[in-house]
């Protein structure tokens, strides 16, 4: 278990900036960078989730007819939200470079904006396929301190690093609520739930660890055909009635992982013959995703080794991702490796 100050002294329905104020107040050397690069996140999250909430009316739904760095095809509302957290981030002087995977090259800061201490690197729009259907999707991201020297611009050192680097991360999940969930070092996972009434968000999951015993797993079967025949017939041991397991897939990672964790569950996205290396982007998807359960936790691997030790070589790069409870992740990771 991670070393960390308990958030006991938060009560439900402490502001998130509250929160986020008195947390920087135990780190003196704080320069008030982390809460104003938050605050930007909360105000293009509230952007995005007005904007979700009404996509219908508002003419977010569908296609751009563009076709993204990934080859897949970009909808409108994917657009909208890397717009949304660019300006927000961009002006704001907290950060010396931003990795998005709307777009193929690192994004730096434009003149005159200052840059700042951190690096973001985020997947505005996770779960597109799901936007017309007005199922579950969010926003996920991952915040690193500068490595290239402060003041000048922002380098591919500052994110082509190892996962175990990060500084915090999070992920914010536009459902049936809104919720914004942020891990850090210090104060653990923590979730907040937006009252779109107030536009605040408030605490509202306090302390958030994985529960013990899992019984779900969550991955896409239709591709059962593909997958290593290590993985097929470890699935289908799962199944044995004795064992309990559901499975649950809505096809928005940062919905099947918030599922996960709140109730317990393993998440697979696995090589497939499509997709040899995954699908799933090791520095906007996994890396923050496993920083978030290894604190409450949980453990993520890519169906070898720890993806906190992968070092990130290209900004798109993808990975098998194997992520949830420990005991199911050691458990996968080993019949998927297994001689
Ligand atoms: P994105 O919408 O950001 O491109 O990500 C979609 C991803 C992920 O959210 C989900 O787990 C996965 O695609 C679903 O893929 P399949 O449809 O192949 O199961
Ligand atoms: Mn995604
Ligand atoms: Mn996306």
């Amino acid at each position: 278990m991670p070393d960390r100050a308990p958030t006991t002294q938060f009560e439900e329905g402490t502001t998130l900036d509250r929160f986020l104020q008195e947390t920087a107040r135990s780190h003196p050397e704080a320069t008030g960078q982390f809460v104003a690069l938050m605050h930007q996140v909360t105000l293009a999250a509230k952007m995005v989730s007005s904007r979700v909430n009404r996509a219908g009316l508002a003419g977010m739904i569908g296609q751009t007819g563009q076709v993204n760095i990934q080859g897949e095809f970009v909808m409108k509302l994917d657009v909208y939200a890397n717009e949304t957290f660019k300006r927000a981030l961009e002006h704001a002087g907290v950060c010396c470079l931003i990795v998005s995977e709307e777009e193929a090259d690192p994004i730096h800061i434009p003149e005159p904006f200052r840059t700042g201490r951190y690096a973001f690197t985020m997947d505005p729009l996770d779960g597109s396929s799901n936007i017309d259907v007005n199922a579950t999707i969010g926003t996920i991201f991952g915040i690193f301190r500068r490595k290239s020297p402060t003041g000048g611009p922002g380098a591919l050192e500052d994110v082509l690093r190892p996962g175990h680097e990060l500084t915090a991360a999070g992920y914010v999940i536009y459902g049936s609520g809104t919720i914004l969930v942020l891990a850090t070092r210090d104060n653990g996972v923590n979730g907040f739930t937006l009252d779109p009434a107030v536009g605040e968000f408030f605490l509202s999951h306090r302390d958030l660890q994985l529960a013990p015993s899992a019984r779900t797993y969550s991955l896409n079967e239709g591709y059962a055909r593909q997958w290593d025949p290590r993985l097929a017939a470890w699935i289908d041991r799962l199944k044995d009635p004795a064992r309990g397991f559901s499975q649950r897939y809505i096809g928005s990672l940062v919905a099947d992982f918030h599922r996960n964790l709140l109730k317990g569950g393993l998440f697979i996205y696995p090589a497939t013959a499509k997709s040899p290396r995954g699908k799933l982007r090791l520095l906007y998807e996994a890396f923050p995703l496993a920083f978030i359960v290894e604190q409450a936790g949980g453990a993520a691997t890519d169906g070898r080794g720890r993806i906190l030790d992968r070092v990130a070589e290209g900004l798109h790069e993808r990975t098998p991702l194997v992520i949830g409870n420990r005991d199911l992740v050691a458990e996968a990771t080993a019949a998927m490796s297994a001689e």
